[in-house]
């Protein structure tokens, strides 16, 4: 348990690989409409990445001890799903607001991102929660620099979401990663500034809110994997992985289609 500081040769590679996790996002966009199944999104998805960019989808068979083995490809969390939903036969319907999750292995190395879609028109409500969830992952982004505390972006994350009225899931975070998916630290998304790990050069970690319209609390499906809202509110999540460099910080999952920063970010 501790956290591994990357080489220059392994930043170049996290680069790639988080590059391309940010591609397969590119790629899928537009097949992203009411009446394509989970399912159909994961092969295509999946496709993509072993066919095109000669990457392995990390979820496949992924199996952290006390979970079976992962059976698809991507995460796919419609609505009430927090995270980890499983694709299969569900088709999405205008209105549903859905994370797409993507994972890359390339040369070794992953990169892990994801976004919100939003299907054809969707409530002021459902727009709102995926917009704020978006702030709050760049405000936990805008605190990363050397001498920072994990504490800072949790804090920055938190204070955003409730400000907000909605709330934080405290039992999914952020985490180191490189050779393997998930490393030390955790990068929890609730928290107080100045507490936990200081942040230092060449770490990376992903930050990925997962923020609830009503209640933070869990139930996992019967499926072992798909999260859901207890109280069956929406929930919304984006997620970067990011280097911290010596002056601040370098986001790693980028491509040309990404939803660009924030106004006030610089
Ligand atoms: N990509 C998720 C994360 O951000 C983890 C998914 S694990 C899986 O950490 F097995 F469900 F794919
Ligand atoms: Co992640
Ligand atoms: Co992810």
């Amino acid at each position: 348990m501790s956290i591994i500081l990357k080489t220059p040769d392994e930043i170049e590679k996290m680069r790639v690989a988080c590059r391309l996790a940010s591609e397969v996002l590119d790629y899928i966009t537009p097949f992203v409409k009411p009446g394509v199944t989970t399912g159909e999104l994961d092969k295509l998805c999946h496709d993509y990445m072993v066919d095109v960019q000669g990457c392995i989808p990390a979820p496949l068979n992924y199996a952290p001890s006390g979970y079976k083995p992962y059976p698809k490809s991507i995460c796919t969390s419609v609505n009430h799903q927090i995270c980890h939903g499983v694709p299969g036969e569900r088709q999405l319907k205008n209105g549903d607001i859905v994370n797409l999750d993507i994972t890359t292995i390339k040369n070794g190395y992953h990169g892990d991102t994801s976004r919100m879609f939003l299907v054809g028109d969707v409530s002021i409500q459902a727009r709102r929660l995926c917009d704020i969830t978006f702030e709050c992952l760049w405000r936990g982004i805008a605190q990363v620099r050397p001498g920072a505390h994990l504490g800072d972006i949790g804090h920055a994350v938190q204070q955003h979401a409730e400000a907000a009225g909605f709330s934080v899931v405290r039992e999914f975070c952020g985490h180191g990663i490189g050779a393997r998916f998930h490393e030390d630290p955790q990068v929890v998304h609730y928290g107080d500034p100045g507490t936990g790990v200081a942040l230092r050069p060449n770490m990376i970690f992903t930050i990925e809110p997962m923020i609830n319209a009503g209640k933070a609390a869990i139930r996992t499906l019967a499926d072992g994997w798909t999260v859901v809202t207890k109280d069956h509110s929406l929930s919304a999540q984006w997620e970067h992985t990011v280097l911290v460099t010596d002056s601040g910080y370098e986001i790693l999952t980028v491509s040309s289609g990404m939803r660009q920063p924030p106004e006030w970010i610089k």
